[in-house]
This record gives C-alpha cells, sequence and structure tokens, in this order.
C-alpha cells in the first residue's frame, strides 16, 4: 500500500497543477480569444440604436473606447469639457462605421460640474437607449509639476484630484442608475448572455496601489475600485438592477494624450497606445463579466505585472515602484525646468 504521506503530497500537487493550467488557459483566452461581435448582452433590438456614454472622450483612452464602440454599432455620447475638442473627436466617428447611429456631445466639467449640471446633461440623453456607462474620466489635474511630494499639495489640489476622478464618477452614476436600469432582458432569464443589459466600466488604475509622489491619484483610483466593486455586488443583489453589470478595469501604463514624453513623461517603451488600449477594453468587457470578474486588466502585459505585483515581498514591491516614480518624477522636474 502507498505510503499516505507520499499520497497526500500527490494530491497536494496535482491541485496545484490543476489550478497553475486553469489560470494559464483562463489567461490565454481571456487575452487572446477575440469575439466578433463585442458586448453583445448590451445591444438593443436589431435596428434599435444603443447608446454608450463615455466620459472624458475627447482624446485618450476615452477617445479609443468611442472609437472601438462605433465600430461594434453603437452610437457614442462623448463627454468633455472643451467644445472644440469634443466637436472635433465626434466628427472623426462616422468614417469609422457609417451605420452607427449619429454621435451625440455633452459639454460637461467633470472637475466642477454642479449636482443640477450633471442631472440636465443626464435628461439630455433620456430619449435615448443608453446601455454603457463608461466613467473613464481622470488625471491629476494639480498645479506643476503633478508628481510631488503630498506635503507641496495646496487644499486646491487636494480637491481638483477628489473632484475629477472620484465625486464626478459617483455623482454621475447615481444619477445614471435608473437610465440603465430601464432596460428590462427581453429573454426569459436573467443569465449575463441575456440581451438588454446594461453594463458600467469604471476606469481604476494599478497606480491604486499607492504610488510615491501620485498620493492623490492612487487614493482616488482605489476610491473608484471600490465603488465599482461594492455597486457590482450591490446591483446583483436586487432583482430590479441584477441585469446591470459593474466592471472596473486597472490599466497599466498607457500612451496617451495626458500620459505621454510630449508631457514630459517617461512612459515604457512598450505600453498599449491608447486607440489599440480602447479597444482592448471594448472587446473584453463581456469576457470578464461572464466569468464573474469584479474587475479586469485588459492588456496582457499589466495583468502579468499585476499578479507579480501582489506575490512579491511588499518591501521588493515598494523598491520597484519607488525607483520607477522617481525616475518620471525626475524627468518631469526636467522637462519644466527646461520649458522655463
Ligand atoms: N494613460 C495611462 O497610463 C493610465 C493608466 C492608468 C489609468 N488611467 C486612467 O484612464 C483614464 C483615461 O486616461 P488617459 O490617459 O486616456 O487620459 P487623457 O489622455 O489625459 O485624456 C483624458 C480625457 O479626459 C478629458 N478631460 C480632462 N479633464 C476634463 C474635465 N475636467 N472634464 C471633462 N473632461 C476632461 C480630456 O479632454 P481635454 O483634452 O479636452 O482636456 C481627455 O479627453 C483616466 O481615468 C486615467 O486615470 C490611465
Amino acid at each position: 500500500m502507498a505510503n499516505p504521506v507520499v499520497l497526500a503530497l500527490a494530491a497536494i500537487g496535482a491541485a496545484v497543477v490543476l489550478q497553475f493550467t486553469h489560470a494559464a488557459l483562463n489567461f490565454l483566452t481571456f487575452h487572446f480569444l477575440k469575439p466578433t461581435h463585442a458586448l453583445q448582452a448590451y445591444r438593443g433590438a436589431p435596428n434599435a440604436p444603443t447608446y454608450a456614454l463615455i466620459t472624458g472622450s475627447s482624446g485618450g483612452i476615452g477617445l479609443g473606447i468611442a472609437h472601438e464602440l462605433t465600430r461594434q454599432g453603437f452610437g457614442v455620447i462623448l463627454l468633455g469639457h472643451l467644445p472644440d475638442d469634443i466637436a472635433a473627436a465626434a466628427r472623426s466617428l462616422p468614417a469609422l462605421n457609417p451605420a452607427a447611429p449619429p454621435p451625440r456631445t455633452i459639454i460637461l466639467n467633470a472637475e466642477t460640474a454642479s449636482p443640477d449640471a450633471i442631472a440636465d446633461a443626464v435628461s439630455s440623453i433620456a430619449d435615448l437607449d443608453v446601455s454603457i456607462l463608461v466613467n473613464n474620466v481622470g488625471s491629476n489635474p494639480v498645479a506643476e509639476p503633478n508628481f510631488r511630494p503630498l506635503a507641496t499639495y495646496a487644499a486646491a489640489d487636494v480637491d481638483a484630484v477628489i473632484n475629477l476622478n472620484a465625486r464626478f464618477m459617483a455623482r454621475l452614476t447615481a444619477r445614471m442608475l435608473p437610465l440603465l436600469s430601464r432596460r428590462r432582458p427581453s429573454g426569459p432569464s436573467d443569465t449575463k448572455t441575456t440581451p438588454n443589459r446594461a453594463l458600467i466600466i469604471n476606469v481604476a488604475s494599478l497606480g491604486m496601489v499607492g504610488l510615491p509622489w501620485l498620493t492623490m491619484y492612487g487614493a482616488t483610483k482605489a476610491f473608484d475600485f471600490a465603488l465599482s466593486a461594492g455597486l457590482a455586488r450591490e446591483l446583483a443583489a436586487h432583482p430590479a438592477t441584477a441585469h446591470v453589470d459593474c466592471l472596473a478595469v486597472v490599466p497599466g501604463d498607457v500612451r496617451s494624450q495626458g500620459n505621454s514624453a510630449e508631457n514630459g513623461i517617461a512612459v515604457p517603451a512598450n505600453a498599449p497606445v491608447w486607440d489599440a488600449y480602447g479597444r482592448e477594453i471594448v472587446l473584453k468587457a463581456e469576457g470578464a463579466v461572464a466569468r464573474g470578474w469584479l474587475d479586469m486588466t485588459p492588456h496582457w502585459r499589466h495583468d502579468l505585472e499585476r499578479a507579480l505585483l501582489a506575490r512579491l515581498p511588499l518591501s521588493v514591491a515598494t523598491k520597484g515602484m519607488t525607483d520607477m516614480m522617481r525616475v518620471k518624477k525626475d524627468g518631469l522636474e526636467a522637462f519644466y525646468a527646461k520649458r522655463r
């Protein structure tokens, strides 16, 4: 008879191998099997236009998401604060898919918008079948240089980051929920693949783990992440909202309008570019929801970095993050010094 200790060790070994194989297969299918039609569950009846509201979509990742949603046949509602930039972004869309519903726009400053202005913006799109809200707008809107110690932040800097990255998203989502909730699945079941579902995507950041010299930014991204997870569970718990999915996106470095060498920020050479990254979000969101996830890291390299970060000893992770952020901070200071 086999030794029971050997049998127990073999069983543990087999469980570890199975777990690793499952994780590896999940990683490969999630990142490399692309759907032909993304976000099927969030479309309306054939020929009925379905819209997505994307905040901060005149440039960067938000515009990338708008591009791919347009290619996929959704109408998009672009929200931004600079009328000319938003108009230019809206003009770029029809060429991507002439069959997509015409884009709409909302001009709103996410940092300063009052509750009434947000309510008015939501009322202005109540005539549309809006199935998707993407809370994308966000940055580190503090006085330059914007990578620096918290002790140097004025009260206005602290408030600006909270207002843009956290307060606006919470207020807008609260007002949008009745609009998103009125879409009821037409089928008999309320499964994740039933059409006429609604989706909220909240863009957080890997910086939510807490980055030196970007402490307020990271803290507000942790807020976005927690709001998203709590809301996902809250919506699922009630029959009137169980058809509204909610997913956080956790990006690493993405080359974008704001995160670029033109702005003095050292972005890794292999960072994905805003347009391709927006596309990844659109193509992978439904797969993440179907797997029961509350968040996703859509770019495979970021996903590996995130998994590694979670497994490294804290001292090693802290040293790596601090070294990386010091390079960015010093580079940004040199950039501003040259410009003066
Ligand atoms: N890029 C990255 O490496 C990275 C990494 C992790 C997380 N993220 C997150 O991803 C999201 C998008 O980032 P991004 O890099 O694409 O940003 P971005 O290139 O700076 O673009 C931001 C967009 O938001 C708009 N915007 C800025 N301030 C606004 C305001 N007060 N009101 C309304 N709209 C405003 C900008 O419009 P204007 O150009 O007209 O000002 C632009 O369309 C953010 O939440 C960010 O925190 C980015």
